[in-house]
């Protein structure tokens, strides 16, 4: 987690970089600060507890006048998010400035070395021993500030993406990456660094990504790229794929409520080109190359985290369902540290919105490890997975800045979909007219997904009434457990109210003790094959007094006299279910969390990007 951003070039550095952090935000935001180089080739350091917004307007511009600087906005991991724990880090004799994304795993061990020389620390962060790390190592190496970064950064274990000033060399920037994302735009005479393109994208197209192990030295008109093991390295200059327009507001109040109406409109990039409506048929062009090995799967294991992994949970019914392939999902966090059984025959699917999770790409790199072939579902173009995967299919989501997911999820379950179609239609698992049944309700799914957003308001209301419960339950059954999964998520993501996602049987088995007036339920409760079932989960609720929410078809004329508050859906086929009923779930959290007050698009402690494990 945590944002970086530099400039070195022609123009004043510091709006620049600001600009650069309030876009990288979603990334971290417990503190930020900024270290620019001024005219008179002085480094003047601001960083600070809170939010850039706030800290913007205390930076004393004048001072701040300079064309080379960095920037940081921190999620903390080691020392508490303070100002003295803000980066910038400088070391003792304030002759390098670093911002870091990451944890470097052997700080202790780096400490006792550098204490042992006499080095004093004033913070409680991982960073400040590998700034001071620099300093030793530039004192010890004839003053050289490339060959003090490259062979500090070969002392490390761990993960960096860094950015490094030097007072003595005051016309470079050198940036690092192991672990954490790391890229730079190549503008004319100006270089701007960033943890994505989101900082980049106001001022150029043209990205250099960098990879794990390598380190670059940038001047406003150069650019040298090595390995830490001091190999040269060439590479291309590739073009970001998406417009400012993409990363603004355009007008709504919060980037979550804009990604929720969006979906209608997203949803059609994830299937165009890749679907005839006619008769069902799929092509996904990035699998073609491993569809021999996806076809005669043994088994899939799909590894992802948080939503992610909910988007998982749907695929693995489907998967079994309509390909009668035997499917797992892990949780990438627990996935590497329990010695999985993996085989070469199995293929390996990695679902991830930004591509940098940590623990997914870990697990991904385990699979590779045994032999399975890997398979990426990722939304951020040009992202780890998305390149270190032996194939993949980009969901199309377009950027998603508001930290809980909403349209990846859509575009996710999407993806999913069409896998699950073209793997049926080669292996014969699915009728021809349920092909076309499902070629032409995903050909209608954008308007009835408009349907939805067109009832906010309704959504809205049905929010204020429950906006100050204590806790809530999610309840769904086969395909839509998962989505209750992800509805209780949403909810407590973002409105901090505790909220539980269970299969609506399982209730029996616990969460019934629970139930009381005060608590509301939420069922998922749509018709499909376990519908009467979970009509009598629902009665067990309300012999108990609970407060009853159902998510029910348009069509269900009887759901009304089980329920409290119905939050009407238009029925599509049971694979795209869970992308329509998941639109109510975002509302009534987005609504219930601005009715407390929450910030919705940076919710407390959170990141969008997880990249430390
Ligand atoms: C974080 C985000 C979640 C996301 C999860 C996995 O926890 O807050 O919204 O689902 O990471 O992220 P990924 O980018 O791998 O989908």
């Amino acid at each position: 987690m945590c944002g970086i951003v530099g400039y070195i070039g022609k123009r004043n550095s510091l709006p620049i970089i600001v600009d650069g952090l309030k876009r990288l935000e979603y990334r971290g935001y417990d503190s930020a600060g900024v270290a620019i180089i001024n005219a008179a080739s002085e480094i003047k350091l601001f960083k600070k507890a809170g939010k850039i917004k706030e800290i913007e307007t205390q930076i004393p511009v004048d001072v701040f006048d300079g064309n080379v600087g960095i920037g940081h906005t921190r999620w903390a991991t080691h020392g508490e998010p303070n100002d003295n724990n803000a980066h910038p880090h400088t070391d003792m004799h304030n002759k390098f400035y670093l911002v870091h994304n990451g944890i470097i795993e052997n700080y202790k061990t780096l400490k006792k070395k550098l204490s042992s020389e006499g080095y004093i620390f004033h913070t409680d962060t991982d960073t400040e021993i590998l700034v001071n790390l620099i300093s030793y190592n530039y004192i010890n190496h004839n003053k050289n500030f490339e060959v003090a970064v490259r062979l500090s950064l070969c002392e490390v274990d761990g993960t960096y993406g860094i950015a490094c000033l030097c007072v003595e060399d005051p016309g470079k920037i050198i940036v690092a990456r192991k672990g954490s994302p790391l890229m730079f735009g190549v503008g004319q005479d100006e270089i701007i660094v960033s943890s994505d393109a989101s900082a980049i994208i106001a001022h150029t197209k043209n990205v250099i990504y960098l990879e794990d192990g390598e380190y670059a030295v940038l001047r406003r008109n150069g650019i040298k790229l090595k390995t830490i093991d001091d190999e040269d390295i060439h590479r291309e200059v590739q073009q970001i794929e998406y417009d400012l327009e993409q990363i603004e507001k355009s007008g709504y109040d919060h980037f979550m409520l804009k990604e929720i109406c969006e979906q209608p409109d997203i949803i059609q990039n994830t299937y165009r080109g890749r679907i005839k409506f006619e008769t069902g048929e799929v092509k996904l062009g990035g699998l073609a190359s491993i569809k021999d090995k996806i076809f005669n799967a043994k088994r899939v294991i799909i590894t992802a985290c948080g939503t992610a992994w909910h988007a998982g949970l749907v695929g693995e019914y489907m998967l079994e369902t309509y390909c009668r392939i035997p499917t797992e999902v892990e949780y990438a966090s627990e996935f590497r540290y329990r010695n999985p059984i993996i085989r070469q025959d199995d293929v390996v699917i990695l679902i991830s919105q930004s591509g940098e999770t940590a623990d997914t790409l870990a697990a991904m790199r385990e699979a590779k490890k045994h032999g399975a072939t890997t398979l990426g579902f990722v939304n951020v173009v040009g992202s780890t997975i998305a390149r270190e995967v032996d194939a993949g299919t980009y969901i199309h989501a377009g950027p998603e800045i508001g930290v809980a997911s909403t349209k990846a999820f859509t575009c996710q379950l999407m993806s999913l979909v069409l896998l699950t179609m073209m793997i049926a239609k080669e292996k014969g698992t699915i009728s021809e007219d349920e092909f076309k049944k499902i070629g032409a309700e995903i050909e209608l799914l954008p308007y009835k997904m408009k349907q939805l957003i067109d009832k906010k308001d309704y959504f809205k209301y049905i929010a204020e009434e429950f906006k100050d419960a204590k806790n809530f339950l999610y309840l769904g059954r086969g395909l839509n457990f998962p989505v209750a999964l992800e509805g209780a998520l949403k909810l407590k993501e973002i409105s901090y109210i505790h909220a539980e996602g269970y299969p609506a049987a399982e209730m029996k088995h616990g969460p019934i003790a629970l139930i009381d007036e005060n608590m509301p339920v939420v069922f998922i409760a749509t018709k499909d094959g376990t519908y009467d079932k979970v009509i009598s989960n629902i009665e067990e609720v309300r012999a108990r007094k609970g407060k009853i929410i159902t998510i029910a078809t348009e069509d269900d004329d009887n759901i009304a006299d089980y329920s409290d508050y119905v939050l009407r859906v238009p029925k599509t086929h049971d694979m795209l279910q869970p992308i329509i009923n998941s639109i109510p779930l975002q509302f009534l959290s987005y609504y219930i969390a601005t009715a407390r007050g929450c910030n919705v698009d940076q919710p407390r402690n959170l990141a969008k990007s997880v990249t430390v494990e």
